[in-house]
């Protein structure tokens, strides 16, 4: 049976791998207190230790506003360590997965982000994650970039349980609506790296007819756009059709521009990305992005948090 090692196992989209990869393979799961990756003698040793056919790196130092006086963490972790990471996989001969953002861009396209567009970061996160994903293509090993945008889950800080925590709590809530991107569900993004693997997997079986996936960046994100507004509208829409005890009524929702909302790091306004690659070569077809939200309330009604 083959070994996937997985770090970073209790965030988003950590936790929803857990719940797919052992139908694939035999998983060994690490967290920071394992496996802390601003040490890179410690990436190395666990990689070194777990001898993985596969390494998933779903860690990232994630807290936006916060890496831009945190520069020097942020940075270890998101650019250093995945430069660690690949170069193991490389030396094992291990395809590597990894996970990337929107916020490598600045927004300021027209229509949705390829894989060929240049990044143009306009923050610290978005920068140190853009220098992770340039180490791993210089590494030179197998490697599978999903860049992701938006990402929710039932567990975990994020945008869709902040919204429906503040419509328990208040009359009026204020959303910004002039920011554009896909709401991704952290299972949607387990799935497709399911899907991958088994693929890999596949590929690697003696005689095999499957093809090895291709290295390379792949976006990946549902189907439809949306405004963080429209979002925040649906997940109301969504609870109140589910029966959750609101206080905030749909009409009592304002859509606000960003200036309006400063934050200390700039968001790109356009973060929508295409998706062709990814369906062209995995043969995915990409569910609507309202789909994860009703799932998403769903589980959250059944076990809030
Ligand atoms: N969230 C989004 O909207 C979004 C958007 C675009 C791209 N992405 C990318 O998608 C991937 C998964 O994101 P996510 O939403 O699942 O993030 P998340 O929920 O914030 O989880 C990140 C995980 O990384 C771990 N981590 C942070 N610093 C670490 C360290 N020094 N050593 C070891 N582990 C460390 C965290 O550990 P603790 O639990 O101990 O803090 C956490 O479990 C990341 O690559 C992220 O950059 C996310």
């Amino acid at each position: 049976m083959k070994r996937i090692l997985l770090l970073g196992k209790n965030g988003q989209v950590g936790v929803a791998l857990q719940k797919v990869l052992p139908s694939y393979a035999a998983l060994i799961s690490q967290d920071r207190t394992t496996c802390d990756l601003t040490e890179p003698d410690q990436i190395r040793s666990t990689i070194r230790a777990a001898k993985p056919d596969l390494i998933i790196n779903a860690a990232a130092y994630t807290a936006v506003d916060q890496a831009e006086t945190d520069t020097i963490t942020c940075t270890k972790v998101n650019a250093i360590a995945p430069a660690v990471i690949a170069e193991e996989a490389r030396l094992l001969g291990a395809l590597l997965i990894h996970y990337s953002t929107d916020y490598v861009f600045d927004g300021s396209k027209t229509g949705c982000y390829s894989e060929e567009d240049l990044p143009n970061p306009v923050n610290v996160y978005g920068r140190s994650k853009f220098e992770g994903d340039q180490a791993i293509l210089a590494a030179g090993g197998i490697h599978i970039i999903l860049r992701v945008a938006w990402v929710y889950s039932a567990t975990g800080r994020n945008f869709a349980k902040t919204i429906l925590r503040l419509a328990a709590e208040r009359d009026d809530l204020k959303v910004v609506n002039d920011q554009w991107g896909s709401p991704t569900s952290a299972d949607q993004i387990a799935t497709v790296t399911a899907g991958i693997v088994s693929q890999y997997i596949a590929s690697r079986q003696p005689a095999s007819a499957t093809v090895a996936p291709r290295s390379g960046i792949y976006n990946l994100a549902p189907s439809g756009v949306t405004s963080w507004y429209g979002f925040a509208s649906e997940l109301i829409a969504q609870a109140n059709q589910q029966g959750m005890k609101l206080r905030v009524s749909s009409d009592r929702i304002a859509p606000i521009e960003s200036r309006d909302y400063p934050t200390p790091a700039r968001r790109p306004a356009n973060s929508v990305l295409s998706t062709e690659k990814l369906q062209r070569s995995f043969d995915i077809a990409p569910p609507d992005w309202r789909d994860g939200v009703k799932t998403l309330v769903a589980e959250i009604a059944v076990r809030p948090s």
